[in-house]
């Protein structure tokens, strides 16, 4: 993804709300950046993720895996809409589901997760609830590249909120998305400059 003339080609998976990825359409239009998003996939019918997509004139589908055979199938889907447009980048931005081996195949070291807290606590689902419940003074967010485990995989940007006294889920949720949709924009943008290097589980930013 270095010394590249064209724009790193993304795809966004999303299972709800999209607000991240409204943060990467409303920058991508906004700023001459250095990728674009080319189609967005949801699992979920009727994803407001889908409709924001259509509003920006990117191309949206909906793929239900109860729709499918079995999880491979579902997959495969996915990865023949992925490859149909030649996308180099998968980001999950709240994308509910644990990837199996069809994706995690091909987009090996080319597929980003965010996560809503600072990794490795609170990994899985309510991180919000579950920092509130541990009392943690600071959490955050996390963007890591996707392995075959749950939130494990290699650590590329992280950013820290204070957690206060007054704080609940719902807030502490509100404080991490602010900071989530400036981290996904930066992150994608140092990976289509070709700046985020992997040595095994370290990344570095170049
Ligand atoms: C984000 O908080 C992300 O960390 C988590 O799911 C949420 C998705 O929010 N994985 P949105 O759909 O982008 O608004």
């Amino acid at each position: 993804m270095t010394n590249r003339n064209s724009k790193l080609a993304v795809a966004v998976l999303a299972s709800g709300n999209g607000s991240n990825l409204q943060a990467l359409i409303d920058a991508q239009q906004e700023g001459s950046l250095s990728y674009e998003i080319k189609v967005v996939i949801t699992d979920k019918h009727g994803a407001r993720a889908v409709s924001r997509a259509r509003e920006s004139n990117i191309v949206a589908y909906e793929y239900a895996p109860k729709d499918y055979p079995s999880k491979a199938d579902y997959e495969q889907q996915v990865l023949n809409c992925l490859n149909k447009h030649n996308i180099e980048l998968v980001v999950l931005a709240g994308y509910m589901r644990i990837v199996g081996a069809t994706l995690l195949n091909a987009f090996d070291g080319r597929m980003i997760n965010l996560h809503p807290s600072l990794l490795p606590s609170f990994q899985g689902i309510h991180a919000p609830q579950q920092a509130i419940d541990a009392g943690v003074k600071v959490s955050g967010c996390t963007i890591h590249f996707v392995d075959e485990g749950l939130d494990t995989g290699p650590i590329i940007a992280q950013q820290p909120v204070t957690v206060t006294f007054a704080d609940n889920a719902d807030t502490l949720q509100a404080k991490i998305q602010k900071l989530e949709h400036k981290l996904i924009v930066d992150v994608v943008e140092l990976i289509a400059q070709g700046r985020v290097k992997r040595h095994g589980r370290i990344i570095e930013i170049i």
